[in-house]
């Protein structure tokens, strides 16, 4: 018995077996592979940045001259090659609002953002909003002082959107701060807290920042 399936041309005859294909088409690698030993000649090694694009940025005040994958998200960029990591992966949708940092001073999803996309441009991560000397940033003291976090990953994002939302003039009164920070998720349910971190700190804020440009 000849258990061997078989092709079968329109007509009905036998056209292939599996036996025959097998053999013509090792026999085809064959040919493909003597005819690769000429091209098999060695390569020059690959260059690891090709098809990558430099960038300039200026992450935290410290310049960096990047060579970046066109696709990059500036999370990831932030994240995996600067070693930043308080800006957080949530969704890596633009919906929670976890990877929140500034750009030029406008509040980004970065995981949104093409890192390419910053070339020439200011960023600040969660890294780089306290004093020199180690002083927490009144919006970050206020979220401790408050208690406006339970498991933190939110944190970092909740505090860049916040200090942002001082600054757009959008923290004059409780039903704002709501409507402009409800972007950023909380999946621990912390908001009452962060409400009142952001009310507090806010007048603070601008004296602060008054003060600073006066
Ligand atoms: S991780 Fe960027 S918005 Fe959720
Ligand atoms: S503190 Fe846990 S998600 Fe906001």
């Amino acid at each position: 018995m000849n258990d061997t399936p078989t092709l079968r041309a329109a007509d009905g005859k036998p056209a292939l077996s599996r036996r025959t294909f097998m053999m013509t088409t090792a026999a085809g690698a064959g040919v493909a592979a003597a005819g690769g030993a000429v091209a098999a000649t060695p390569e020059a090694p690959a260059n690891p940045h090709a098809g990558s694009q430099a960038t300039r940025v200026t992450v935290n005040g410290k310049p960096y001259e990047l060579a970046l994958e066109p696709r990059a998200s500036l999370l990831d960029v932030l994240r995996e090659q600067l070693g930043l990591t308080g800006a957080k992966k949530g969704c890596d949708h633009g919906q929670c609002g976890a990877c929140t940092v500034h750009v030029d001073g406008r509040r980004v999803a970065s995981c949104l953002t093409l890192a390419v996309k910053t070339d020439g441009c200011a960023v600040t991560t969660i890294e780089g909003i306290e004093s020199p000397d180690g002083t927490l940033h009144p919006m970050q003291q206020s979220f401790v002082d408050h208690d406006a976090l339970q498991c933190g990953y939110c944190t970092p994002g909740q505090v860049m959107a916040a200090i942002a939302c001082v600054r757009e003039g959008h923290a004059t009164s409780d039903a704002q701060i709501r409507e402009y920070m409800s972007g950023n998720i909380c999946r621990c349910g912390a908001y009452a807290g962060i409400l009142e971190a952001i009310r507090e700190a806010a007048p603070q804020m601008r004296r602060m920042e008054g003060a600073r440009h006066a």
